[in-house]
């Protein structure tokens, strides 16, 4: 007899303001990032401060399957070693289940010189390409070639170059910072994308022995050092400013004051501002964090995402989710992902009242929604119908659920630490 496999489900019957105290955990955009980047240099790398994160083992099994060994320790730390040879073939069944598996490009081509790798999983924004990643690792001197979906890039030798990007893409900078590293001469990247966790790849990197000017501008400046000069580090994983971002957003429709243990003010400016606006109080926790105070109501703010230092793609879904209950209403405007309103119906079946006109969303907010069952088709969606669950009356059921474990770290046990009425069955 085949075993019923039960999906999980987050079951929230929420009122009420919260307290207390939230550690944000480690960046899911660094710590993946990092962990393709070790193959760079042999031997022993140690990260702490990793989330606790479907996507973390997924990047785990992909580096296994490419010939590393990564152990993970107690308390949110990962061992990863590099000995001799590693594959240049990225298995496609591992390759398809993430976007982050495309930053092995830029370290295993800079490493073996070769790659195979099936073209990139991840949440289904409407089409994501890799163009400039591909264009990027060509003006290197890289050979490219696609073939059933699959990207082949020869590169025995690659050099600098002068890089302009039309687009701050993630992705495209750090597969071409990491591929840069160790390439002959210099690379320039103008129109690089600023997003701290690319900072944070910039600095494991410069840790390792790479020379890199501009971290954190919009010009990097590459200098190549030879193979075999980098070495193995440890390195403390920047803190994740999405589930930052999520828990600020949790007090804010529910009401209280949170102190966020580990958030990072300086790199959540833009969206810091706009809840301000919003109304939300912010309190620097002598340099370990920061309260969130919550107002009375929400005002309605517009907001439109942006590359860094704007306010990120990925703040979105829990800002419409906000303003769902604001007072007012507002227009958001998705800049970099046309097609990322998936969850826009789901918060209508909570009573929201939201209109879409092409990437604006227009939310007219309401004083409170109202439970139902949902799904969440990506991470951030899943987050905001959590969110959205805490200001809710009757019981919000969400079903999805591995999305959300891709990305966030015992999300149910830190909203029950801050007394959300939340379970996972
Ligand atoms: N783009 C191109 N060509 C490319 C690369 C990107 O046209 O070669 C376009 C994309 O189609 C998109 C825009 O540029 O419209 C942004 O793409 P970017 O490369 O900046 O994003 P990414 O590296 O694929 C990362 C995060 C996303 C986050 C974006 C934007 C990771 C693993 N993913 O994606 O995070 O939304 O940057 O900040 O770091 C999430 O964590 O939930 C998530 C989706």
């Amino acid at each position: 007899m085949t075993e019923k496999v039960v999906e999980p489900v987050i079951r929230i019957d929420h009122r009420g303001p919260l307290h207390g105290t939230v550690r944000v955990p480690g960046a899911k955009n660094s710590v993946l990032k990092l962990m393709a980047a070790t193959v760079l240099a042999d031997g022993e790398f140690n990260l702490v401060n990793v989330p606790e994160i479907v996507d973390v083992d997924i990047m785990a099994d992909l580096l296994r399957s490419i010939g590393s060994q990564v152990d993970t320790g107690s308390d949110g730390s990962l061992r990863i070693t590099h000995s001799g040879e590693l594959s240049t073939s990225v298995p496609a069944d591992l390759a398809g289940r993430m976007r982050a598996s495309i930053n092995l490009l830029g370290p295993l081509v800079s490493r073996v010189g070769k790659i195979e790798i099936a073209l990139p999983g991840g949440d289904d924004f409407g089409l994501r390409p890799i163009d400039m990643h591909v264009a990027g690792l060509e003006a290197m001197g890289a050979t490219c070639t696609f073939s059933d979906g699959v990207l082949t890039v020869n590169a025995p030798r690659l050099v600098g170059a002068d890089i302009r990007f039309s687009f701050p893409s993630v992705g495209a900078t750090e597969n071409l910072v990491t591929a840069a590293v160790c390439a002959d001469g210099v690379t320039t990247i103008d129109g690089a994308a600023r997003e701290p966790e690319v900072a944070d790849l910039c600095r494991f990197l410069v840790a390792m022995g790479a020379q890199i000017e501009g971290i954190g501008e919009s010009t990097l400046r590459i200098t190549g050092v030879p193979h075999g000069t980098l070495h193995s580090v440890s390195h403390r994983v920047v803190p994740d400013r999405i589930q930052a971002a999520t828990y600020i957003a949790s007090v804010a429709v529910a009401g209280g004051e949170v102190d966020m243990i580990d958030a990072q003010r300086n790199d959540m400016q833009m969206f810091l501002h706009r809840c301000t606006e919003m109304g939300l109080v912010f309190t620097d926790l002598d340099g370990i964090g920061v309260r969130a105070t919550a107002p009375e109501r929400l005002r309605s703010v517009d907001v439109q995402t942006l590359p860094y230092p704007g306010v990120a793609t990925d703040y979105k879904p829990l800002v419409i989710a906000m303003l769902s209950v604001a007072d007012g209403s507002a227009v958001v405007t998705e800049n970099l992902y046309p097609g990322r309103f998936r969850y826009v119906d789901e918060l209508q079946a909570l009573g929201a009242n939201i209109k879409m006109h092409e990437h604006h969303a227009e939310i007219t907010g309401v004083q409170r929604l109202s439970g139902a069952s949902v799904i969440a088709h990506d991470i951030r969606a899943g987050a905001a119908l959590v969110v959205a669950g805490l200001a809710a009356d009757g019981v919000t059921t969400i079903s999805g659920v591995g999305h959300i474990d891709r990305g966030y770290d015992d999300l149910v046990g830190r909203l029950r630490e801050i007394g959300v009425g939340i379970s996972r069955g």
